[in-house]
């Protein structure tokens, strides 16, 4: 940050920035006549009194007397300090931060080493394009072609060669009035210690560019021909480049498109560019590093969703555990997280060519909740019969819940663990609230549970989405649990006749016992571009809070209700037919002439 940011275009800036939308990308707003309310972000309550008005165009708590604009707001919530919160609002507004300052020739330093800096890797990006088609290029080309790279992808990325010698890049910039010092500081140039000569870093590669958000290249990545180590290389710190909070391909991700929506975050570079090249333009990657919580706050401030994608060996279960650990401080309600283990072996970039990318899409469709994974990963091991093993997985759920920011995920994942275990919510909720307020503390124990607002998750939440008909229930348990569909009645006379819903729940019946289908994968692909397929996959997608083990009770009794809902308005009907069953001689049932006398009671009174 360098030089004064001039005043007017403080105001140019809040003029043209609503903070409704800042906020509201942050906090769950819901509208209340002229002003929108939500729970206050800074300070813990279960009643909204917290308002932004679009009007006047800042916030105000009335419970902690937090108040400002959408500058402020930044600043407090994202922890910025003025000029980045500055250099935000403007970057979502493509605007440049223009600087004043003469006064602080320091700052102007700054500010000239980081144009100097961009420009630099500019033009070493576009010298190794440019050798990506040179004779010497040959080699690259026959790799990437080789790895099935389309010249498309491979210009959508910038994808270039650094020639085998040992100075030609030195050489290039320095003809282009370069210093060594300056190369050296951006990681292009390494300096032998001892004799102080000077060289390349990246020779005989193929280059991939990192661009920030805003598409500037600020590193590089470079991938051996061959097998020799290390494979990748990647630039080190410099002023401009911090590994721990750069994504590779999230520039391009929001290039195709910019309302992104949701990303996956993959592990190397070419799973990001051999998905693009299949249609998946939004995977991203961390740099050879365990995704940080800079790279999740980066990321959430774009998107609302963000997949992780790991392999499907011990390390993809170790690193998917550091992921969930990095994402709980962020679950704030709105965003969402999911979980994907690979098939061991695979990458996406070797997955995706071999199966295609729809049915990759359908895997990302499929990941599982946080909710889900969170609840398997403690469930890991642990026979869940003993008082021990649930008491230990109760502890491991609650480590986990005690990360979470407040909020309805919260509760519902201390609903879902109470019926897990057999152990009353509130003792749960008592382990893992923090100290309350001092107004708070009168209130007693009563008025807490009354207040609670989730006694009973619907399945489905956060995102102020509606909940489910019942229909749409049924259909979700098979859709997260296809082999569910062994627990419905072979006789298909449960489902209500007039219900659209019932007749797509039928159609996938029929499907999956048909396929004896263990994925909702299959299904999904069936579907694939139709209504049906689009509300199936919105069923995937949605978290299923009902623990495993009570999936195939929720499921008797949705039919079940079913089944009552349909008879009772022909409880004449049935008794007809029993008294018919009676009349041409046939024996009833014990269970025949209880239902009959209980239908006969029920039709007199
Ligand atoms: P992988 O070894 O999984 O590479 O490393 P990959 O993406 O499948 O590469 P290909 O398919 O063999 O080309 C994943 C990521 O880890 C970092 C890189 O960011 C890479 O994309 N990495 C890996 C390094 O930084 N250095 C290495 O030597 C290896
Ligand atoms: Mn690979």
């Amino acid at each position: 940050m360098s030089g004064q940011i001039p005043q007017r275009f403080i105001d140019d800036l809040l003029a043209r920035v609503d903070v409704v939308e800042v906020v509201g990308e942050r906090v769950k707003l819901k509208k209340a006549g002229r002003n929108h309310s939500g729970l206050c972000p800074f300070h813990q309550e279960k009643s909204p009194s917290f308002t932004v008005s679009a009007d006047k165009q800042f916030y105000h708590c009335f419970g902690c007397g937090a108040h400002g604009n959408a500058l402020r707001f930044l600043m407090e919530y994202d922890k910025l300090r003025f000029p980045e919160a500055v250099e935000q609002l403007a970057g979502r507004l493509g605007m440049e931060v223009p600087r004043e300052g003469a006064d602080d020739p320091r700052a102007q330093a700054r500010e000239r080493k980081r144009k100097e800096g961009v420009n630099l890797l500019e033009l070493s990006a576009s010298f190794y394009r440019e050798r990506l088609k040179m004779p010497e290029g040959e080699a690259a080309r026959r790799y990437l072609a080789d790895r099935g790279l389309s010249p498309e992808v491979q210009q959508t990325f910038g994808i270039g060669c650094a020639p085998a010698g040992w100075e030609a890049l030195k050489r290039h910039l320095s003809e282009r009035g370069i210093a060594e010092a300056v190369q050296i500081e951006y990681g292009l140039l390494i300096q032998h210690e001892e004799s102080g000569r000077t060289y390349d870093r990246f020779r005989d590669r193929v280059m991939f560019p990192i661009r920030d958000v805003r598409g500037r290249t600020i590193a590089f990545g470079g991938r051996v021909l061959g097998d020799a180590k290390p494979k990748y290389l990647n630039s080190p710190e410099t002023p401009v480049f911090h590994k721990g909070c750069e994504l590779y391909g999230l520039f391009e991700a929001r290039q195709a498109n910019p309302r992104l929506e949701r990303v996956v975050i993959v592990e190397g570079y070419m799973d990001v560019v051999a998905l693009a090249q299949f249609g998946i333009r939004n995977a991203v990657a961390t740099l050879g590093t365990s995704t940080s919580e800079e790279h999740l706050s980066r990321l959430f401030r774009m998107v609302s969703e963000v997949v992780f994608c790991f392999d499907g060996d011990r390390a993809g279960r170790q690193a998917a555990t550091r992921a969930l650990e990095t994402v709980l401080p962020q679950m704030i309600d709105g965003r969402q997280a999911r979980f994907m283990f690979l098939p061991e072996g695979e990458d996406p970039d070797t997955l995706v060519r071999r199966e295609g990318p729809e049915a990759f899409e359908d895997r990302i469709t499929c990941a599982s909740p946080l909710s889900e994974f969170l609840f398997d990963h403690a469930a890991e091991g642990r026979d869940l019969a003993t008082i021990e093993a649930r008491e230990r997985f109760a502890s491991q759920v609650l480590a986990a819940i005690r990360q979470l920011p407040e909020g309805v995920l919260k509760s519902l994942l201390l609903g879902e663990l109470s019926r897990r275990t057999g152990v009353d919510q509130s003792r749960f909720e008592a382990l893992v609230t923090p100290r309350e307020a001092p107004e708070n503390e009168q209130r007693g124990p009563e008025a807490e549970s009354v207040e609670e607002p989730v006694s009973r998750p619907e399945p489905g939440h956060g995102r102020g989405r509606q909940s489910l008909s019942l229909m749409g229930r049924v259909l979700q348990l098979l859709v997260h649990e296809p082999r569910l569909v062994e627990r419905l009645p072979v006789e298909a006379d449960w489902y209500p006749e007039a219900d659209p819903e019932a007749r797509l729940c039928r159609e996938v019946e029929r499907l999956l016992r048909a396929g004896r289908y263990r994925s909702a994968q299959v299904l999904l692909a069936h579907f694939h571009g139709t209504p049906e397929g689009e509300r199936l996959a919105t069923l995937a997608r949605r978290e299923l809070l009902i623990p495993a083990g009570a999936r195939a009770a929720e499921l008797d009794g949705l039919v079940e209700h079913f089944r009552r809902h349909r008879l009772r308005p022909s409880r004449q009907e049935e008794v007809d037919a029993l008294l018919s069953k009676q009349q041409r001689g046939e024996r009833l049932s014990q269970e025949d002439r209880q239902r009959l006398m209980v239908l006969l009671a029920e039709l007199k009174g």
